[in-house]
């Protein structure tokens, strides 16, 4: 089926050559072209241009854009948008004065959610994940990482395993599966953490493995959880069975987690909300992406990911939501886009790279994904009528999309 769009008024983020990933200055080079054409062959792009080079083509589908503009479909590449319940009160716990640290002290936080997610069934945690990805999508994300965690058994694991590849099965969105191994140490294992990574190495991550349900490994790296060594250790567990390490670093303190991630090649390091000039250097020398999350900073009232100091030291950057219940209950990456310019500092130029083509970096996805580019797929978002791409950002708490489009049809 072909599908054209005519009147763009600019088609935001094109790519002639693709680059498939952004770093430093060149973050702030926005690439688009005004008053466009695009042509969709079922689920890819096919071409575009200038509306005074519009092919002579009958398509079966012809789009008036009105005005509106196009840009690539978001680029989430950290969730963990299958969860059961909420943590709504503990949330109001904060806001009477406990701190996110003392409430999962106190048994609440990751526990909390694995005790709720233990109680609920296969079926109703697929049907309240499915609830979330349908909102992301109408929000324009096409493309999405989803953690596993919550399970802390290999029952629980599994189970949001197995849902994971249902949602993919049923929805058009792309979705990269991680296998999030070490989240928090469940209660059953108190003060046998060594236990605990080896009952996870040993007796979850061969099945995982073997059923091919995850694309990536994860570690949550901090203290009080895991430590570096452990980090260490999954990682290297992680890599025999196939699966590149996208892992949890600095976001309450720095110890060391960039560092482990980088030498074990992770994919990604996400969070970053405390860094040292040292993580910096050691990033400068990889093909590691740090990854920001403001929304995380938002809504736990910590620190933002310093996006200035990492792209002026020359580094890439990408931005993704980390929908989750305790520290983001919020999948919206057009309140991320605009929190990484008003708190962090990014132009609107760098935070779209960094939640498009840099997104898809974080998710092995940046053949296929984040640009418009001919033959990647046609995920794109068609805006209501802005007088640029700055008013993305600039309208924030609020979005600017008419049209979302996930493999050529719209949403
Ligand atoms: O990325 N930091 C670890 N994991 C999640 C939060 C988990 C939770 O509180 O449920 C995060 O913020
Ligand atoms: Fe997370």
């Amino acid at each position: 089926m072909t599908t054209l769009i005519i009147n763009i008024k600019e088609l935001i983020q094109i790519e002639n050559v693709p680059k498939y990933i952004v770093k430093g200055a060149d973050m702030k080079i926005l690439p688009t072209i005004k008053n466009a054409y695009l042509l969709i062959e079922n689920d890819l792009i096919k071409d575009f241009g200038t509306m005074s080079n519009v092919p002579n083509i009958t398509s079966q589908i012809t789009i008036d854009a009105s005005g509106g503009s196009i840009l690539p479909a978001w680029c989430d590449s950290h969730t963990h948008i299958v969860y059961a319940g909420n943590r709504e009160q503990e949330f109001v716990d904060r806001i009477n004065g406990l701190t996110y640290e003392e409430i999962a002290a106190n048994g609440g936080g990751i526990l909390n959610s694995s005790k709720v997610l233990i109680q609920t069934s296969e079926e109703d945690l697929f049907d309240q994940s499915s609830h979330r990805i349908e909102e992301v999508m109408k929000l324009g994300t096409g493309a999405i990482e989803i953690k596993s965690g919550y399970g802390l058994n290999k029952e629980g694991e599994l189970k949001m395993l197995r849902v994971i590849k249902k949602l993919k099965q049923k929805y058009p969105i792309t979705i990269k599966v991680t296998f999030l191994a070490a989240h928090a140490l469940p209660i059953e294992f108190k003060d046998k953490k060594s236990d605990y990574i080896d009952y996870v190495i040993q007796e979850i991550l061969p099945i995982v493995k073997k059923e091919k349900l995850a694309d990536y490994i994860d570690v949550f790296c901090e203290t009080g959880y895991f430590n570096v060594e452990d980090t260490h250790k999954i990682l290297q567990a992680g890599k025999k069975a196939g699966l590149q390490g996208k892992i949890h670093v600095n976001q309450f303190t720095a110890i060391g987690g960039v560092e482990v991630g980088v030498k074990n090649k992770a994919l990604s390091v996400d969070h970053l909300e405390i860094m040292n000039s040292d993580d910096i250097k050691i990033l400068k020398n990889s093909k590691t992406m740090p990854v920001a999350l403001p929304s995380c900073s938002y809504f736990l009232g910590i620190p933002y990911t310093p996006a200035r100091k990492i792209i002026d030291a020359g580094l890439p950057l990408a931005l993704a939501t980390d929908y989750n219940p305790g520290s983001t209950p919020s999948g919206n990456m057009n309140f991320v886009i605009s929190t990484a310019c008003i708190k962090m500092k990014m132009t609107p130029e760098e935070a779209i790279n960094a939640a498009t083509i840099n997104g898809a970096y974080a998710m092995g996805l940046e053949k296929t994904h984040g640009s418009i580019c001919i033959g990647k797929k046609a995920n794109f978002i068609i805006t209501k009528v802005i007088p640029s791409y700055n008013f993305i950002p600039y309208s924030f708490g609020n979005h600017q999309i008419d049209q979302v489009f996930i493999n050529g049809l719209r949403v």
